[in-house]
């Protein structure tokens, strides 16, 4: 079975991902640290430099993943700075932001990047959907107020194999798959 590390804080990330890559016969070992992330408009910077910090630490074939919700009414906000607005005005704070407005439209993306030493490639799931009114079921993170398109419940109100099923981080997951079992194929 082929194996790679996944270095992060977020056990629900790990979970997530690990679930899809086992269908590809791929075991993702759980490296919990805490890694140093610079600040960028930019989420693929921020990817790239993470997994050179992660590589550096592990000295072994890793991933690293990065996720942002670009909501567009608010010209992308809070994009690259989700963590940080989560933590401080949260799901509460991004409703009050957005009464009012008919545009709800957002996106959420999730860049995976690969990383061992000599390899550095990123891998990109996007997925479209709007904010609801009001927060609706549980998850985590922007779960309750993700609604995503052609559906008519929050990520919150899915549940975790139905999210998993459309999710923007399994979009990237199943490209970085596909990719790496084909660089495994030539090693
Ligand atoms: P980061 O990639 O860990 O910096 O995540 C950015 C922010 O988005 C954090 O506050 C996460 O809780 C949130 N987030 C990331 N992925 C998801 C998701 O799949 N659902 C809900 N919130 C998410």
């Amino acid at each position: 079975m082929n194996r790679i590390s996944f270095v992060s804080k977020n056990e629900n990330k790990y979970n997530e991902i690990e679930s899809r890559l086992k269908r590809f016969d791929i075991q993702l070992e759980f490296v919990e640290l805490e890694l140093r992330e610079i600040q960028s408009n930019l989420l693929e910077e921020i990817a790239t430099i993470k997994s050179d910090y992660a590589y550096d630490v592990l000295r072994k074939p890793l991933i690293v993943e990065d996720t942002g919700i670009f909501i567009f009414a608010l010209n992308n906000f809070p994009g690259p700075y989700s963590s940080y607005v989560f933590k401080t005005i949260g799901n509460e704070g991004i409703l009050s932001l957005l009464k009012n407005k008919s545009n709800r439209d957002a996106l959420f993306k999730t860049i995976i990047t690969f990383n061992n030493g000599k390899i550095r490639e990123m891998f990109s799931g996007e997925l479209k959907g709007k904010i609801s009114n009001e927060e609706k079921g549980g998850g985590w993170g922007y779960d309750p107020i993700f609604v995503p398109i052609n559906f008519s419940s929050s990520y919150g109100e899915l549940g975790y194999q139905n999210k998993i099923d459309i999710s923007h981080r399994t979009l990237a997951t199943e490209r970085f798959a596909n990719w790496f079992l084909k660089l495994k194929s030539t090693d």
